[in-house]
């Protein structure tokens, strides 16, 4: 310490969550999501047009995902952890009660990065939790990290790029995070044969509730 004047910074700095919950679930659980994503990614090009994303406004990002809607359906299970368990998990990590949201594409999404073209868009959050289970593995060598700025006024990838905490998560964990201050995207992957795989689910909360959802976002997500 070299200044007595140094003082503590009011806010808390960027920090998540992680439960190691993969070999506690039903076995054959990332399998069974991976066939249903083999059999119902939908192929979109994301355009950064809502208040939230934080790309270039030329950006257009090809992306690979299974709606809410179709995991629903096919894997019901997921819609009770994220009902029942994990949002347990979750509200252990925060002050308040979390809320699901209104329709079942928003609660959840698979989203996959096939190959070395594909990232995930630059953006801050809307909901003041995120979960992510993660059913694939990544490395330095593999890429695939999620790439968080610690600048809180970064709005685009270089921005992010400039002072970056990387984030390389592994198979069967749960992230927990608020991440609607600092921008955040999925890097590509290095290698033609890699994949990247993720569930992710999104609670609201008393102090943040859905409404501060933004105009366009479902449009962009889940083209309705
Ligand atoms: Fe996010």
């Amino acid at each position: 310490m070299t200044s007595t004047a140094w003082q503590p910074p009011q806010e808390l700095p960027f920090h998540w969550h992680v439960y190691d919950v993969g070999h506690l679930l039903p076995g054959g659980w990332a399998g069974e999501l991976l066939d249903v994503a083999r059999e119902h990614a939908v192929h979109r090009v994301f355009r950064p047009t809502m208040t939230t994303a934080r790309e270039v406004a030329d950006a257009r990002i090809p992306m690979h995902s299974v709606d809410g809607e179709v995991l629903r359906r096919r894997l019901p299970w997921t819609f009770q952890l994220y009902s029942g368990w994990f949002k347990e998990l979750a509200e252990r990590t925060v002050d308040e009660k979390l809320q699901e949201t209104a329709t079942d594409n928003r609660a959840l999404s698979l989203n996959i990065q096939d190959g070395i073209t594909m990232r995930y868009p630059c953006h801050v959050d809307s909901n003041p939790m995120q979960g992510l289970l993660y059913l694939t593995t990544c490395t330095e060598e593999t890429g695939g990290a999620l790439v968080v700025a610690r600048d809180r006024a970064a709005h685009d990838v270089a921005g992010v790029d400039a002072d970056a905490m990387r984030i390389y998560p592994a198979a069967g964990q749960l992230y927990f995070f608020d991440a609607r201050r600092n921008a955040h995207y999925v890097e590509p992957l290095r290698r033609d044969d890699a994949m990247r795989a993720v569930l992710t689910m999104n609670y609201y909360s008393p102090s943040c509730p859905e409404t501060a959802r933004p105009a366009g976002l479902d449009e962009q997500l889940f083209g309705t």
